[in-house]
């Protein structure tokens, strides 16, 4: 699968791609990312990415011209693509949004910065979608959080893939049971005796109760 991330600082996802699960997928050949540096598309020879909004109001908007000459450098033929547009407006990202996406071979990931883009910049998506209630300085973050959530349903990509599994099974993160490791006492917090049981069909029914925490 290959992602593209057409942004103006599309090397500050860099730490956190070349670490981990995902450095890992792309080393085995699973996963591919391409950086789209916006600038490098500006039709100037000052390199010029944004202009002040029309009708007046403070910040600069992305120029619409410059953002799809750089989406469009990265669209293949005969490839299933999804367009994405990281906007805090859009539609809010979920676990079923990152099983949908991993279905495609290509994501290109339009990532906003300063006051936003040019709005024409929805007839060139497919989608815009938003990772929560809240303004980020740039789409970067979104589309990474976007990026590691849609890996994780991608075949080979998680090392153990009964973890994708278990969490498909309960529908999501959010509604895995607590999990313990040595030590078996730590200060005043014990590991809950029932897990030490060796008693499947306890310890089974104990993880269906996600109530229990310690
Ligand atoms: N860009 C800025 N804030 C964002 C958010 N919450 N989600 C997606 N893209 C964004």
């Amino acid at each position: 699968m290959k992602f593209s991330l057409v942004a103006l600082f599309p090397e500050s996802t860099r730490s956190i791609l070349n670490s981990s699960m995902i450095a890992r997928a792309q080393r085995q050949g699973l996963v591919d990312v391409e950086e789209v540096p916006i600038r490098d598309f500006a039709k100037d020879k000052h390199k010029t990415v944004d202009d002040a909004p029309c009708g007046g109001g403070a910040g600069q908007i992305l120029r619409v011209d410059v953002v799809v000459s750089a989406l469009r450098s990265v669209l293949q033929e005969g490839t299933s693509t999804r367009i994405i547009l990281t906007d805090p407006a859009g539609k809010q990202f979920k676990q079923a949004d990152a099983k949908r996406l991993a279905s495609y071979e290509h994501l290109v990931f339009v990532c906003g910065r300063y006051e936003g883009i040019d709005a024409r910049i929805q007839h060139y998506v497919d989608e815009s979608l938003s990772i929560g209630d809240y303004v980020l300085t740039g789409g970067e973050l979104a589309a990474l959080v976007m990026i590691d959530a849609t890996l994780r349903h991608i075949p080979g990509v998680l090392g153990n893939p009964e973890s994708l599994l278990e969490e498909s099974h309960t529908e999501g993160i959010a509604k895995e049971y607590p999990q313990y490791t040595k030590p078996i006492e730590f200060e005043e917090h014990r590991v809950p005796e029932v897990l030490l049981s060796g008693n499947h069909a306890l310890i089974q029914a104990f993880r269906s109760d996600r109530s229990h925490s310690e």
